[in-house]
């Protein structure tokens, strides 16, 4: 905040960015995503006594310059598409730092990875076909990681529940003798790695414990079946405060209880000590965004709403319509203001569930107004859509009072690009 109580980040006014670079628009934080990364690294390095590697789950928030900054705190990065892969190895992550994910991964993808030397994480039969027959005529194994479920439930909302045996992702536990037993018959393969995934924005740390425990079990069928299997993925997961309600522990915590639950599960059946690997996203990101709208339009209804718009909405953060998510939210320029009403803060698409916050109390505002809606760094910008054919917002990145765009924001004329219009079509007037 500045000397007239007007909120700033990374050294900018925010009211002054959403004037230089337009709205809607994505803010970064990179203190906040650096200092981040490092809680992760330096977590990893006090709580586990063995090898350790915290790898960036891009689909959080996928753009070059997220990647070159987390590639330069010594992540890794998991990627789940081609098109997250190429950001990736074009940001400069070194692509033996790199996973590739996915539970339908298409056979580009996977040659991607092959030509680049990304490990794949094989989630089922069908990436073992596909890759058999990439392998061929290959010089050198593959490296591979196997994800399974591990059949562990946690609270969090059913769509980005992971865990419990009925998820299309990995192998079920029972099929995984049977993977590894043929997998060790393949000459190409060389499998690495474990991986199991509980699901996302969860508070508790009971189900990662549980998790050591299981995955600890898979590595020691894996050893006995031949394989030398060195690295342990644990997944993400680790929530974040949306709301002054929630409270997740911190990335310190949540890193102890895994590493010290694996180097315990390890230690009880004597197997030694793999690399610990870990999949944060949202930890590492969404603190560290804010986004930026103006205020338009309103609509009183008597004894019901008073809804006041923004500039954009489910096409910039599609989380409250999909996931009945809550966020928080103050003016850019009085955050501190006594606030004079309750809104309900409305996006501007056509759809009545288009709407980013309830209950939402605000001091006096007027049209043109900035406001701020915070912990916007993941699954926003990589979630948004085009929907009304209305243009991605840029984002870009602070620090030092410095602002630079990262990502330009789109025009509507480039939305038209990728349409074709037969000749047959073409209005004759
Ligand atoms: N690893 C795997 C294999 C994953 O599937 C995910 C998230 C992560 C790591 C990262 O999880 P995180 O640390 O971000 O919780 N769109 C939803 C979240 C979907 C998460 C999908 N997988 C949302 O907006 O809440």
């Amino acid at each position: 905040m500045d000397a007239e109580g007007r909120l700033s980040v990374g050294g900018c006014l925010l009211s002054e960015l959403a004037h230089r670079f337009g709205t809607p628009l994505y803010v970064l934080d990179e203190l906040s995503l650096r200092s981040s990364c490092r809680a992760y690294r330096e977590a990893l390095e006090r709580h586990y006594p063995g090898p350790a590697l915290a790898l960036y789950a891009s689909k959080a928030n996928s753009s070059l310059a997220i990647t070159a900054l987390v590639a330069s705190e010594g992540l890794g990065l998991d990627a789940v598409s081609a098109g997250e892969l190429l950001t990736a190895i074009e940001g400069g992550m070194p692509p033996e730092r790199i996973v590739l994910h996915g539970n339908n991964k298409s056979s580009e993808e996977l040659a991607l990875a092959l030509q680049h030397g990304v490990t794949v994480v094989v989630d089922n039969w069908r990436d073992v076909e596909l890759l058999t027959e990439l392998a061929r005529g290959r010089p050198g194994p593959v490296p591979l990681m196997l994800r399974f479920t591990p059949g562990i439930e946690c609270h969090t909302h059913e769509y980005i529940r992971t865990g419990h045996l009925d998820s299309k992702f990995g192998f079920d536990p029972d099929q995984l003798e049977e993977v590894l037993t043929h997998l060790a018959t393949c000459r190409w393969a060389q499998v690495r790695g474990l991986h199991a995934h509980i699901g996302s924005q969860i508070f508790e740390l009971e189900p990662h414990r549980d998790l050591a425990g299981v995955l600890a079990d898979a590595l020691q069928l894996a050893r006995r079946l031949g394989h030398n299997v060195t690295d342990l993925n644990v997944g993400g997961g680790l929530g974040i405060r949306y709301v002054e309600s929630d409270d997740p522990p911190s990335i310190d915590s949540w890193v102890q209880v895994v590493a010290e639950a694996v180097a315990a599960a390890c230690r009880e059946r004597e197997l030694e000590l793999p690399r610990l690997l870990c999949e944060p996203g949202r930890s590492l990101v969404a603190p560290a965004g804010v986004t930026l709208y103006e205020l338009g339009s309103r609509k009183q209804i008597p004894g019901f709403s008073t809804y006041l718009a923004v500039d954009g909405g489910m096409s910039d953060n599609p989380r409250p319509i999909t996931y009945q998510s809550s966020y928080t939210a103050c003016l850019a320029d009085r955050p501190g203001a006594a606030a004079v009403e309750t809104v309900t803060l409305a996006g501007k698409h056509c759809e009545s569930g288009d709407v980013l916050l309830r209950e939402l109390p605000l001091p006096a505002s007027k049209p043109g107004d900035v406001l701020v809606v915070l912990a916007t760094g993941a699954y926003n910008a990589s979630m948004g859509s085009n929907y009304n054919r209305i243009p991605r917002p840029a984002t870009v990145l602070v620090g030092d009072g410095r602002a630079e765009l990262v990502q330009r924001r789109e025009r509507p004329d480039e939305l038209l690009r990728y349409d074709v219009l037969p000749e047959r079509l073409r209005s004759v007037g």
